[in-house]
């Protein structure tokens, strides 16, 4: 029998309890063993559900019970669950966990705990919801150097986006409908601010390139300055607009990681990935190029990627996987300001002269032919120039319009 306790019964954790039930015996015949959920912790009762004799609010219980053998930790963030993740892999359980926050932030060190006692500390749930992702990475393209992974990798913010192109529905209105969905996190600001899309990257670059990342080296910049004039100059460039986080060897073997908000070229297979689903792109120097796509975000989708991890571990039990990193080596992540894109400008309600000085500071621009712009809407396209560029004319043009924003073009 393989014993598992849940930690944390939102979202995922419900999920994971409903997939073990629903799929028991595919699950018991994957595993050539029996499996039980035995405790599941949370600070809340919840009187009526199916697993509420499981209901624990002690995390000791499980840290002393020799029967529980994997613990997975769907609670987020890096508080307790920070806590309990060493605490249960120092009394020997195997992890399993979709908190990415945890994992780019502490990935390394709780692996190094699961190394040192023969243990696993697995998180395919981590980056990109249901799609598998870290084992395509890390095994089966293992052959290859990777010399890039780029994607598509929050699913609320790629919903907002398409309906926001698709209906010209409000920003806030697809907010609240994704939270209603379940696909947002507690504290949505990390999906709208790109944190979690950023956190996700941090990690495929930990594993692409095989050392520590911190969350806080990959520029990350979210869609709360994207409005309807901004899409309208994406459909008129033939483009869509996407949140990505982008990870490339450059020169040198040092890497760009950053995320932002692009504009990508309609008819790339990464521009038709719509709703709440996210792509993942690998390109290694044997495979050229691969594409993931599935459901990013949401219940039984995560819950999905979670419980097959539960049954990796239980498949190998005294056998560890090589899903790991080495630790952080300085000046490995580039400035991000040496990043060279072509962007579109956009200058809502522009002064005179406004196209002028942006000319002086960006160089040669290319008019936006774009119909629908509020009167006095200025969009523009610039040449091929660095971020620092771009970063540096930002704060001379904002005051030259009512609202500004400049997306890149990708591809
Ligand atoms: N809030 C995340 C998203 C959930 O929208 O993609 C999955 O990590």
């Amino acid at each position: 029998m393989v014993n598992i306790a849940i930690l944390g019964y939102g979202v995922v954790g419900s999920g994971v309890a409903e997939v073990i039930d629903k799929n028991e015996s595919s699950i018991e015949n994957g595993i050539k063993n029996e499996i039980a959920v035995k405790y599941i912790l949370d600070v809340r009762n919840f009187p009526g559900d199916p697993f509420e004799d499981r209901i624990i609010h002690d995390f000791s219980i499980i840290e002393n019970d020799p029967e529980v053998q994997v613990v997975v930790e769907t609670i987020g963030g890096v508080g307790v669950a920070y806590d309990f993740t060493r605490r249960a892999l120092l009394a020997g359980k195997n992890v399993v966990t979709s908190n990415k926050e945890l994992v780019a932030t502490h990935g390394h060190e709780l692996i190094g705990i699961a190394r040192e006692r023969n243990l696993n500390y697995l998180f395919e749930a981590s980056v990109g919801g249901g799609i598998p992702i870290i084992r395509p990475l890390t095994q089966c393209l293992g052959a290859n150097v990777i010399t890039a992974v780029y994607g598509i990798l929050n699913g609320t913010t790629n919903y907002i986006l398409t309906r926001m192109a698709r209906e010209g529905v409000s920003f806030d209105v697809t907010l609240k409908e994704a939270q209603r969905l379940g696909y947002a996190e507690q504290d949505p600001s990390a999906d709208i601010e790109g944190k979690d899309a950023c956190r996700k990257i941090a990690i495929l670059s930990d594993l692409a390139f095989g050392s520590h990342i911190s969350p806080e080296l990959v520029r990350t910049e979210g869609i709360t300055a994207i409005t309807e004039e901004d899409i309208l100059c994406a459909k008129a460039l033939s483009r869509r607009v996407k949140l990505l986080g982008v990870a490339r060897k450059t020169e040198g073997d040092r890497i760009f990681v950053y995320v932002a908000p692009h504009m990508i070229a309609e008819g790339t297979p990464i521009a038709g990935v719509d709703d709440v689903f996210n792509a993942i792109v690998i390109e290694g120097n044997a495979i050229d190029e691969v594409m993931f796509y599935g459901r990013g975000a949401g219940k039984l989708p995560t819950a999905s990627a979670v419980v097959a991890d539960v049954m990796d571990v239980a498949k190998h039990f005294k056998a560890r996987k090589y899903i790991e990193w080495s630790e952080e080596k300085p000046g490995f992540v580039r400035n991000a300001g040496e990043l060279k894109n072509r962007f579109c400008l956009r200058i809502s309600d522009a002064a005179e002269g406004a196209a002028e000085k942006a000319a002086a500071l960006l160089g040669e621009l290319t008019p936006v032919d774009c119909d629908g712009l509020k009167t006095g809407t200025l969009a523009v396209v610039t040449g091929e120039i660095a971020d620092s560029v771009m970063e540096a004319a930002l704060p001379e043009l904002r005051p030259l319009g009512s609202s500004v924003n400049a997306l890149r073009l990708f591809k």
